[in-house]
């Protein structure tokens, strides 16, 4: 993949992040969703590339757009075939509520090397590169943060471990801080804090616990791209989800997934922030200007790149709330 398409994709997320943002605080969750992926959708008709949508809003007949196996940008033949993950608004609940952590999100890779996970849940945990051959889905929770905590050489107390807080986590939680750990609980968006595991001064250490599969997939090609650990497994609802995931190619479902089952060679991730977060800060309007951030890397070459932006606002008005 040509490295300018880096900022190409984060034109993408950044259109993203300024539609919905207009949304942010108002409870309107669907809205909010809706404008950042009209936006995004728009964003990648400028984007020189042939893109197929492997993760997306949903099936074709339940999104009207960015749904699976939607083609995106000018698709000439000339252009580079790559698939596409996207989440548009991750956190649709935290931008309605203006908590933090939303962003826009993306991750591209050539044809093929993104999982096709289907809408259901995943098993995870996420650490920095410290966890590799240390942390496993196999072993309890105490175990895990016991093995992380040597591995880093600390105490299990100095071990912080994000979990989003739901009734299913509930023994989970018990478990941590019965072995000494800090939980952070967050009530949604779990992509930002699996990629600050890899951010030495983010004080995260760990995500644990079962939140959306193609979330999973988001944060692994993002790991992928620093190094980091990831452990998953699909957590199926029903058989249907189950049976989805065999269509799409999975011949075993219930496998433990290691990060090279989710994302393979040359993947671009991209993210910018809608509320500031453990992340990245939110879209801010300062005078007649928007202020941007976004996170963009490339596995290739494992580089890192801040990018702050600032835009003039008159040219977003389209999606000011009206009132
Ligand atoms: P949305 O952006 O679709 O609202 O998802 C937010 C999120 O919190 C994810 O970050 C997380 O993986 C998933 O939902 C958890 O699902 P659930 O809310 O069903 O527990």
């Amino acid at each position: 993949m040509d490295r300018r398409l880096v900022l190409e994709f984060v034109r993408v997320t950044e259109s993203a992040a300024i539609a919905c943002s207009h949304l942010v605080g108002h409870g309107e969750k669907d809205e909010a969703d809706a404008r950042a992926v009209g936006a995004m959708r728009d964003a990648f008709d400028r984007v020189p590339i042939r893109g197929t949508v492997v993760i997306g809003e949903g099936e074709r007949d339940e999104a009207p757009m960015l749904y699976i196996g939607e083609q995106v940008g000018p698709g000439r033949d000339d252009l580079p075939e790559v698939d596409i993950a996207v989440d548009p608004l991750e956190g649709t609940n935290l931008c309605a509520e203006g908590r933090p952590g939303a962003m826009a999100v993306l991750a591209v890779a050539a044809r093929g090397k993104l999982l096709n996970a289907p809408d259901t849940y995943m098993d995870k945990i996420i650490t920095g590169p410290e966890g590799h051959g240390v942390v496993s889905l196999k072993k309890s929770p105490t175990e895990n943060v016991n093995a992380l905590a040597e591995a880093k050489g600390r105490k299990a107390s100095e071990i912080t471990v994000v979990v989003l807080e739901r009734d299913r986590h509930e023994d989970l939680v018990v478990e941590l801080r019965k072995a000494g750990a800090r939980v952070y609980l967050i009530s949604d968006g779990d992509v930002a804090p699996s990629v600050a595991t890899c951010m030495p001064d983010s004080g995260i250490d760990m995500v644990y616990g079962t939140g959306g599969a193609p979330e999973g997939v988001l944060a692994a090609a993002a790991l992928h791209c620093l190094g980091g650990c990831f452990k998953g497994r699909l957590n199926f609802r029903n058989e249907g989800e189950r049976e989805r995931a065999i269509s799409m190619g999975m011949e075993n479902p219930e496998m433990y997934l290691e990060l090279d089952d989710l994302v393979r060679g040359e993947v671009i991730f991209v993210a910018t922030g809608v509320t500031t977060g453990p992340l990245l800060k939110g879209v801010r309007r300062i005078g007649d200007r928007l202020f941007l951030q976004s996170l963009a890397m490339r596995s290739t070459t494992g580089t890192v790149r801040w990018v702050e932006t600032s835009v003039r606002a008159g040219r977003f008005e389209m999606y000011a709330k009206k009132s």
